[in-house]
């Protein structure tokens, strides 16, 4: 691929342990294990963009000659392959071929290979269930790496099975430092102010972070870009005086502002998001009032997820605080 059209976050996705940053617990953790040539089952858990799967393809890279890589690790969706059964009979597949005890100078190259499985939370319970036999199966010639933002949603007896390696969102440093470095790599010269939107915008997520100043890049080139519509965030012209209408009691200003911030296309999800800041920040709002209208928000949330609608799903949480 050309360097013009590469994405950043694949261009700068770190390749080795060292070079990640943050997450120095599961950095140590690691190191330990690829010393010893030694890797138990793992389960990677934590929101997005914090690098799970950077983490484990820097793993294999370190254990493995680049020549056999692709002999040794097997990389899978969980919720892309339909059925556990596919996933089985990759599994059976990848695992039956034994593995050459050929060595090379500087790789550890130990007589397994890696299974890993991304999304692993949105696979069932029976699917889980039957990974788990998968796993016992193959244990002698196989380690599995698990890949979840949830490790609530994964069945105990394969949690039982895995260490368990927690990512955590990025500090504010650590991505500033990251986001500047990279930057500074591709000639971007950008305000520190830029630079401060685009991390309040990513939550400790460093893939949207990236993905956010390459946009920027992209769109504006030199000039000052508008990080707040490039992240697809509620403008301030519509958010600020819902809160206030919220505030005021005024039902029909309230109505009228949810009905075209649904109309703009605006999720209730990012809605929330945003009045959450402001919430927070207000001053004038009290403590109690403000645990109140967290639980909506957070009620809402599990409906969504459930796949309420989101119009209504804004109406309720607002009508809240409006008495
Ligand atoms: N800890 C980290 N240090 C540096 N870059 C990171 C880190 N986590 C994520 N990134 C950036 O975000 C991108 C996505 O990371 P990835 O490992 O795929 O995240 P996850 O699997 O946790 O969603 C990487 O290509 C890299 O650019
Ligand atoms: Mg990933």
């Amino acid at each position: 691929m050309s360097g013009r059209t590469q994405l950043w976050v694949e261009k700068y996705r770190p390749t080795r342990i060292d070079d990640l940053a943050s997450q120095e617990e599961v950095t140590k953790t690691l190191r330990g294990a690829i010393a010893q040539g030694q890797l138990p089952h793992l389960l990677m858990y934590g929101p997005p963009g914090t690098g799970k799967t950077s983490t484990i393809l820097a793993v294999a890279r370190t254990l493995y000659h680049p020549s056999v890589l692709k002999d040794r690790v097997l990389e899978m969706n969980a919720s892309d392959e339909r059925g556990i059964k596919i996933v089985r009979d990759k599994i059976k597949n990848f695992a039956s071929h034994s593995v050459s005890s050929q060595k090379f100078d500087g790789y550890p190259s130990p007589p397994f290979k890696i299974i890993i499985l991304d999304e692993c939370d949105s696979m069932t319970k029976d699917a889980q269930g039957a990974l788990r036999r998968t796993m016992e199966v193959y244990s002698s010639t196989t380690r599995f790496c698990l890949i979840c933002n949830y490790v609530s949603r994964i069945i105990e007896p394969l949690v039982s099975r895995c260490a368990k390696l927690r990512f955590s969102p990025l500090g504010r440093d650590a991505m500033q430092k990251r986001l500047l470095d990279i930057a500074s790599a591709q000639d971007v010269n950008y305000d520190a102010t830029i630079y401060d939107q685009i991390l309040d915008r990513s939550g400790g997520d460093m893939r949207r972070a990236v993905t956010l100043l390459q946009s920027c890049h992209t769109f504006y080139g030199d000039k000052t870009p508008n990080v707040e519509e490039l992240s697809g965030g509620v403008p301030a012209s519509l958010i600020e005086p819902l809160w206030t209408a919220v505030k005021a009691n005024n039902l029909t200003e309230m109505s009228r502002l949810i009905d075209s911030l649904t109309l703009e296309g605006y999720s209730a999800a990012t809605c929330f998001s945003e009045l959450h800041d402001i919430v927070l920040k207000d001053a004038a709002v009290t403590d109690a009032q403000k645990a109140t209208f967290f639980e909506a928000v957070a009620a809402a949330d599990k409906c969504l997820a459930d796949g309420a609608n989101d119009h209504l799903q804004l109406q309720t949480v607002c009508a809240v605080l409006c008495h």
